[in-house]
């Protein structure tokens, strides 16, 4: 009988990253069914729906809508809902991707019922504690039976912390999958619609922002810091920056103005987004997927943290890791403006096959 696969996607970048795996289980129909289960940990249309109807995944078979609270109540929400699932249904295995709430809430709930987790993206350190991401990633390890590592970093600190390297494997990134066969469907796509089109056209060179890490906007000093640097790198380039509702909510409640140079816009979908910055003279982020994404595609990245738990993106790719401080983030935008943004090479794997490796690797585990 076909072994069940459950698919946990929560967050925005979570539907992505299940998408090409969807694509994968449905070419082994022999042998595996799957169900996708929403967590609704995002919830606005702009946030969630938009991306299932785009990425060409069905839609979920479960939908948990547990999201908004804290992070105690959202994830304990998604635990109480999972775990009616698990419990009736019992799927044969549980995967999660990424390192948000739902990754976590989902895989404790599946391990405590003996179900086996399988983390995709797994291994991936920042080692900065502050980051809620990084308590996901470090407890959702700590109980996953296999490991799908994105970069040879994430395989290095599984090993350090005691990870049998069976269950240890390195395929590639599902995220970049899912961007070679959207950036494919582009071509075709009837453009009218997007929101980045006519921006595009009136804008010429530009660069695209975006930002909705807590430590980065959440602090009115920190968010007003980059708000100044960004509107000085505006006056020789004008740039575009989709809008977190977290981040919108904190520009509004600490009065600040972005000036005219910077057009702000709803978040955008997945092709909309892809057909802003594929063409972006600079993306400056605090985003984890696009830092890779951006090395995907050769575009100048300047990544406004202190850390990365994506190492490969700065040792091969087009990732500069400038932290917070103005100062630093004006004098390496300079740079990319002027036409010496750093090259890069994409790393090993990185070729759009990752969800088939998973995929065949379940097969030899399970089947
Ligand atoms: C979450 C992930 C983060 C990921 C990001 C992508 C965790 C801990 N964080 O952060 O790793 O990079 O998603 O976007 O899981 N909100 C809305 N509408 C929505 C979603 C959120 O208004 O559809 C607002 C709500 O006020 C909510 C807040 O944003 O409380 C934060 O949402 P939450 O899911 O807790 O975290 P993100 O900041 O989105």
């Amino acid at each position: 009988m076909a072994k069940s696969i459950y698919l946990v996607a929560g967050a925005r970048p979570n539907f992505m990253k299940i998408a090409p795996i969807v694509r994968a289980l449905q070419a082994r129909a022999d042998a595996f069914s799957y169900k996708i289960v929403h967590t609704g940990q995002h919830y606005d249309r702009d946030m969630s729906d938009v991306f299932f109807e785009e990425l060409g995944i069905p839609q979920p078979d479960h939908h948990l809508e547990c999201g908004g609270g804290s992070h105690a109540e959202q994830t304990a929400k998604i635990m109480v809902a999972f775990e009616q699932i698990c419990v009736t249904e019992r799927p044969d295995v549980v995967l999660v991707v990424g390192d948000v709430n739902s990754t976590l809430a989902c895989s404790i709930v599946a391990k405590k019922l003996h179900i086996p987790v399988a983390h995709v993206e797994a291994g991936l350190r920042s080692g900065d504690m502050t980051m809620p991401e990084e308590i996901n990633r470090l407890v959702t390890d700590s109980i996953t039976d296999w490991f799908f590592c994105t970069e040879p970093a994430g395989v290095d600190n599984l090993v350090r912390e005691g990870k049998s390297k069976d269950a240890i494997f390195h395929v590639g990134h599902v995220m970049v999958d899912n961007l070679f066969y959207q950036a494919d469907q582009l071509q075709r796509a009837d453009r009218a619609g997007f929101v980045s089109e006519p921006l595009k056209q009136q804008l010429g060179r530009y660069g695209v922002v975006t930002l909705h890490r807590p430590s980065n906007v959440d602090d009115e000093a920190t968010l007003r810091g980059l708000a100044g640097a960004l509107r000085t790198i505006a006056q020789d380039m004008p740039l575009v920056f989709p809008v977190h509702p977290r981040t919108r909510g904190n520009l509004e409640r600490f009065g600040l103005d972005l000036g005219a140079n910077i057009h702000l816009t709803r978040p955008l979908s997945y092709m909309d987004f892809l057909n802003l910055w594929k063409d972006a003279a600079l993306i400056l982020t605090d985003s984890g997927g696009l830092q890779e994404e951006t090395t995907a595609m050769g575009i100048p990245c300047l990544t406004l943290r202190e850390n990365t738990e994506r190492p490969v993106t700065l040792d091969e790719g087009t990732n500069t890791l400038v932290g917070t401080d103005p100062h630093a983030i004006l004098q390496e935008a300079a740079r990319v403006i002027a036409g010496q943004g750093k090259q890069g090479r994409r790393p090993e794997l990185w070729d759009g096959a990752a969800a088939t490796r998973i995929v065949a690797q379940l097969e030899k585990q399970i089947l």
